[in-house]
């Protein structure tokens, strides 16, 4: 599995957002390297917390900002964030209840969910925001 790295793509082009979804890309190769690691199923729970409550913090900074610059895609992206945040919930539970549970398909759908999210969805509210003088 490759290391995450947000790419010329992956910018949004708003300083702040650009710095916590590099945050979440260290976060989730953190826990990629916990997995190739063969760590036990606590420390691969703890980063897992750690990745859930960031994204919480992060879906709530960035729908605040959308909020405030009265972006038109808000009440999708919203359902957008909450649908990934659902899914990485219910891995995490799975994982901390010894469900017997694959960690490498954990780990490509939580990849795939995040980039397709930031290189899709993310990349809309970028030059409305820069428009408005936010970068
Ligand atoms: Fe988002
Ligand atoms: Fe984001």
């Amino acid at each position: 599995m490759a290391l995450l790295s947000l790419n010329h793509a992956g910018t949004v082009g708003v300083r702040a957002m650009d710095d916590q979804h590099g945050i979440l890309m260290d976060t989730m190769n953190e826990l990629r390297l916990a997995v190739v690691r063969g760590e036990c199923r606590e420390q691969i729970s703890e980063v897992l917390d750690r990745l859930i409550e960031f994204t919480r913090m992060h879906f709530s900074s960035e729908e605040q900002l959308l909020e405030r610059y009265i972006f038109p895609g808000l009440a999708r992206h919203r359902t957008e964030h909450q649908r990934i945040l659902a899914q990485i919930l219910q891995s995490s539970h799975r994982v901390q209840h010894g469900e017997q549970m694959r960690m490498r398909p954990l780990l490509c759908m939580l990849r795939e969910s995040y980039t397709e999210h930031i290189e899709g969805m993310d990349q809309e509210y970028g030059p409305w925001l820069n428009g408005r003088g936010v970068d």
